[in-house]
């Protein structure tokens, strides 16, 4: 799928092994999505645009590469996305942060928005979105919908886990957006939550229930 890239690195199969298992604490869950989040920003900003600037070093004056225009936006879907925000900041600590809150209905599994703040200029930032789980994909469609809106053009949506259902949903609805992919799981159950997934990512990473 053109624009859909599954990211196969053994250290985020590896971390995403230790993820799934329902033993894993909160404090070691928090910090190993904070590292996946890093390992796949890795990968997801390699063709971030570079421009070459003049540079002192103690022999001589240099041209060299920096990042060039306006600087990145990340915007994690609350809850679960917030925990992958500093993984990406560690990389490129320039750059600013939205948020965009939205929850499931538990019934019709539908999302719904409560809070939204972009950085602006919103249309000139590469945007990264972040969310540890694309499920039936609702919430991330809702999120790329809402973010276009408001000008949004360079997208990049960034999931650990990911059901096909989700992927396909986003991908067709966004052809346009890069999407990358920790693990492509199962299917979906009754619930809409993923197999074998990991369970709830927003209570795992705050330690709600
Ligand atoms: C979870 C998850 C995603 C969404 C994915 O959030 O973090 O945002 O579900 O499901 P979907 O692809 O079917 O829309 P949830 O609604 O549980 O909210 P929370 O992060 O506040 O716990
Ligand atoms: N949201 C989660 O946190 N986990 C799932 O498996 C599906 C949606």
């Amino acid at each position: 799928m053109e624009n859909v890239t599954i990211l196969s690195h053994p250290l985020i199969q590896h971390k995403i092994s230790i993820l799934r298992n329902k033993a894993t604490g909160t404090s070691e869950f928090r910090s190993l999505i904070e590292e996946i989040a890093m390992l796949m920003g890795y990968e997801a900003l390699r063709d971030l645009p570079l421009e070459d600037v003049e540079v002192e070093t103690p022999i001589e004056t240099c041209m060299t590469p920096m990042l060039a225009g306006k600087k990145l936006a990340v915007v994690p879907i609350l809850r679960a996305g917030l925990g992958m925000v500093n993984g990406i900041l560690a990389l490129v600590p320039s750059a600013k942060v939205g948020h965009i809150g939205l929850y499931r209905d538990e019934v019709t599994h539908e999302p719904h928005e409560y809070y939204c703040k972009l950085p602006s200029p919103i249309e000139l930032r590469t945007i990264v979105v972040t969310d540890p789980m694309l499920a039936t994909g609702g919430s991330a469609v809702s999120a790329v919908n809402f973010i276009k809106e408001h000008g949004g053009r360079h997208i990049k949506f960034m999931a650990i886990i990911a059901a096909p259902e989700g992927l396909d949903r986003l991908h067709a609805a966004h052809p346009d957006i890069q999407i990358y992919v920790g693990h492509l799981d199962r299917c979906l159950n009754e619930n809409a939550y993923i197999c074998p997934g990991l369970g709830d990512a927003g209570d795992r990473i705050f330690g709600t229930k």
